[in-house]
């Protein structure tokens, strides 16, 4: 290791660690494919599962194994009632801590747990999606005194997870809803969590762990966890035409706007793109169209940031889309975990494909050689 001149890339920024055949992301553009195909088709046209198994088994699927995939998810929802029981004892904590240790937790119930074959990683990878809903549906419950609610056995992932929140059969155009936006979150090529998990599993680690690592990673503000404050901001905002004056002043003090900028994105985030139209059209049908228009006045108010490729990322709009579904804001990191699940999934399948430790270097620049002083000596 060298004390001289390197390259140093502080964020990793611009570095590319490995090929990939799964996203595609023009930050010019604001473009975004899986697997090839624009997420503006696979948002309009498909369902979640459709793009499980793309993600995982690289191709659109049949009709027969689609059918296939949903039944699996389906009948692999159930989690272990001890990893429950530790859900209830740690309830108090924030909801994405609570999974975390709960993914932790279902790791001992597996029995697949140190397969890292294909097959077993991919069945690793849609079971503990469908797990992690019924973990965050029976944390929301339990900490409001209620049952958890089974999962169901025919409903797809996002009605799925509606049901067990509410203990009743979801509204389907907010299903669908749920459904794209899980769809929107799915995979995001070497995001931070992605990245992170890719360092777990290259030490050959196991998929569960390198999931915790994925969640531990998603929860900060930086990422996932702004659609959380995007949230907050909108409700201490209160209403449309205090936005500009809001806006100026936390810029002003040196603060950044949750929900905007990106280190890929320099143009619009296709995916905010979908969540702006939708988060509209949900709150003009539930009587609640202040949030849209909250959001919409902040995004009015960060123009002049454009020219600096600071636009709208896909957490700007997800938090009051979820916010109108009666969804409290602590849940909404835990939702991005539940679609991204089988993203981290197929990174790993991809990292354990060549697999080579990841472990870059820091350049030394502390003291050298200092004569080491005794305790009893020291100062
Ligand atoms: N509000 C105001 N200014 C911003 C914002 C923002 N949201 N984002 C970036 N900037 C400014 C920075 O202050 C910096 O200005 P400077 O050059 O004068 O110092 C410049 O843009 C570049 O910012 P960096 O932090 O260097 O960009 P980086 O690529 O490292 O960070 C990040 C990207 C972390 C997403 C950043 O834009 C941010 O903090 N955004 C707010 C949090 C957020 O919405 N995160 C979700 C991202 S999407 C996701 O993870 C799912």
């Amino acid at each position: 290791m060298t004390t001289g001149e390197v390259e140093l890339r502080r964020g990793l920024k611009d570095v590319y660690l490995d090929r990939t055949e799964v996203s595609f992301i023009d930050g010019q553009l604001g473009k975004l494919l899986y697997r090839g195909y624009n997420i503006h088709d696979l948002a309009e046209h498909c369902s979640f599962e459709e793009v499980i198994s793309l993600l995982l088994y690289g191709k659109l699927p049949t009709k027969d194994q689609l059918n296939q995939t949903l039944s699996f998810c389906a009948s692999n929802r159930a989690v272990p009632a001890p990893v429950l029981q530790i859900v209830e004892m740690v309830k108090q904590a924030h909801p994405m801590d609570v999974l975390r240790t709960a993914v932790s937790a279902l790791s001992a119930f597996d029995p697949a747990v140190e397969d890292n074959s294909l097959d077993a990683l991919r069945h690793k990878g849609m079971r503990v999606t469908g797990q992690a809903a019924t973990i965050v549906a029976a944390h929301f419950r339990i900490r409001r005194g209620l049952t958890p609610v089974a999962p169901h056995p025919t409903l797809n992932h996002a009605a799925n997870f509606l049901y067990m929140l509410y203990g009743k059969e979801p509204d389907p155009d907010e299903a669908r809803l749920m459904d794209v936006d899980f769809i929107l979150h799915a995979e995001h090529s070497s995001n931070a969590s992605a990245f992170a998990a890719r360092v777990t599993a290259s030490t050959l680690s196991d998929l569960h762990s390198a999931i915790v690592t994925g969640i531990g990673t998603l929860k900060g503000p930086l990422h996932g966890g702004a659609a959380e404050s995007v949230m907050k901001m909108a409700l201490e905002i209160g209403k449309p035409a205090n936005a500009e004056r809001y806006v100026k002043e936390l810029l002003d003090s040196g603060g950044r706007v949750m929900g905007f900028g990106h280190r890929v994105y320099k143009a619009e985030d296709p995916r905010a793109t979908h969540l702006r139209e939708r988060a509209r059209r949900l709150g003009e049908k539930r009587g609640h169209p202040e949030w849209y228009l909250i959001l919409e006045n902040v995004e009015k108010a960060m123009e002049p940031y454009r020219r600096r490729g600071i636009y709208p990322n896909v957490d700007f709009y997800a938090g009051a889309i979820y916010h109108l579904l009666a969804i409290p804001e602590d849940l909404f990191v835990p939702i991005f975990t539940l679609g991204r699940i089988p993203g981290w999934t197929v990174q790993v399948l991809e990292q354990l494909e060549h697999n080579v430790i990841i472990r870059p270097l820091l350049q030394y620049v502390g003291p050298m050689d200092l004569p080491f002083v005794p305790l009893e000596e020291r100062g």
